[in-house]
């Protein structure tokens, strides 16, 4: 067995090599125009930012800041997290750059890697992307509405047909403190049908336990009272308005009155979109029971780092997730152009010739491969079959002395000899004469 190398990537973590790019590229793609489209500008923020700004935003009893984070002290004293979500630097940015004073409501979105401390599993990484949508200044269910419908047509123009979306309201500083007490209410006298996490998180925040995996902390879940029927005035009218909007939009939906979401800050709507024939199948995999996105809205979280009271809602997708799920399903990535033609080059002056030409049919626009490692013909022509380029320029010591190169028509094996000066309009006629 081949002896492994000394070095590895970390746990958790993946390259992300050449072949799996183009899939890479067609969801940012797709999320670029999608987002230009509904008018989302895009912002980029520090992969890592001062630890406080998670426990505070994201919240000290979840797990992402009890178990999941990256932090670390510089060298200067400071201590500071690799970014585990987008949201808390994206409100951070909102309120230090002053964007109240933009017309509301502002759109932000942003894609790249985030950072968590996760037991890897199939689509669970401790590195990985999300796309991340968010808008501030509006607190119409509308918004809540777009949002969803954001993300439905992203995965839409990603080939994905069947989609639905778990809804939810888990309240606000109105109606939940109510609600968590009718739930520790009820959990109290059942703590021992709860894992060790939930017995502690019956005392610090009793709607996590709703979150748990554990299936016997699941199976009590399905008896716990629901938010909904705890709801404030408020509240169920947004909610009920959000329900509206989604009839309306078509948007398929369906209710989960114990959908609390991982991560603090969500006051009323929760969502979670899956891929709806994985729902159905129930498929063992557990990537495929994995929620491809995930959101809410937020109205307190602004004011709570530092901000006015602006009302927010945004939601993330899972990058590796989505791809994954493509893979599964034979969804396409994105066609990256290979090349049309196929340069070969025989000894040291055509080799350095060779440079020049490169450079030339670059600017030209013209897809080239070559080989400049390879000296013999019969080796370059192979590759150059292998590429299926329709033509192979060849260039050896006697086309550079008299200033010309040979184009060889690949299928046919045909061979003509142009001057040096003519050969980029010459490609150019027979490559558009071909995609007529
Ligand atoms: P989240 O549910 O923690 O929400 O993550 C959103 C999505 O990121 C998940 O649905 C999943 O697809 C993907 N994801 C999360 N953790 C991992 C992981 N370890 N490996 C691979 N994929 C993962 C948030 O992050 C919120 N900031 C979303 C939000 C934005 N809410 C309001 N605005």
């Amino acid at each position: 067995m081949a002896k492994k190398p000394r070095f590895q990537r970390p746990t958790g973590m993946r390259d992300i090599l050449p072949e799996e790019q183009p899939y890479f590229e067609k969801i940012y793609r797709t999320v670029d125009e999608v987002a230009r489209f509904y008018g989302f500008g895009k912002i980029d923020t520090p992969i890592v930012e001062d630890v406080e700004l998670y426990e505070r935003g994201t919240g000290q009893s979840t797990d992402i800041v009890e178990k999941q984070m990256y932090s670390f002290k510089t060298r200067g004293g400071d201590a500071l997290a690799l970014r585990p979500e987008f949201t808390p630097g994206i409100v951070r940015a909102y309120n230090e750059h002053g964007m109240l004073n933009l017309p509301q409501p502002v759109k932000l979105y942003a894609c790249g890697p985030l950072f968590r401390y996760e037991h890897p599993q199939a689509g669970r990484y401790r590195q990985f992307h999300q796309v991340d949508f968010e808008v501030f200044g509006e607190e119409s269910a509308a918004i809540d509405a777009q949002v969803i419908q954001i993300f439905y047509t992203v995965l839409k123009e990603l080939k994905f047909g069947h989609l639905i979306c778990e809804v939810n309201s888990i309240g606000d500083t109105a109606c939940r403190p109510y609600y968590k007490k009718v739930l520790t209410n009820f959990l109290r006298p059942r703590q021992n049908s709860l894992c060790a996490d939930c017995k502690r998180r019956t005392r610090e925040n009793p709607l996590r336990v709703l979150d748990c995996k554990e299936e016997k902390c699941q199976r009590l879940k399905a008896q716990a009272p629901q938010i909904l029927d705890h709801l404030c005035e408020q509240c169920k009218s947004h909610f009920k308005s959000l329900l509206e909007f989604l009839d309306e939009a078509d948007l398929p939906y369906h209710l989960d009155p114990y959908l609390v979401r991982g991560l603090d800050y969500y006051t009323k709507t929760v969502f979670e979109i899956f891929s709806e024939t994985a729902v159905q199948e129930q498929k063992e995999e557990v990537i495929s029971r994995s929620a491809l996105v995930g959101g809410g809205r937020y109205d307190s979280l602004v004011r709570l780092l530092g901000g006015k009271d602006v009302p927010a809602t945004g939601a993330a997708a899972g990058v590796e997730r989505i791809i994954a799920a493509m893979k599964e399903r034979g969804f396409p990535p994105a066609e990256i152009p290979g090349p049309k033609v196929f340069l070969a080059q025989l000894g040291d002056l055509p080799k350095k010739r060779s440079l020049k030409l490169l450079e030339e049919l670059r600017k030209a626009k013209i897809p080239i491969a070559e080989s400049l490692g390879r000296d013999s013909l019969r080796t370059q022509l192979a590759r150059a079959d292998k590429l299926e380029v329709e033509y192979t320029l060849i260039l050896g010591q006697r086309e550079v002395l008299d200033g010309a190169i040979v184009i060889r028509k690949m299928d046919t094996g045909e061979q003509q000899t142009v001057k040096m000066a003519k050969v980029i309009d010459e490609l150019r006629k027979r490559l558009s004469d071909k995609s007529k």
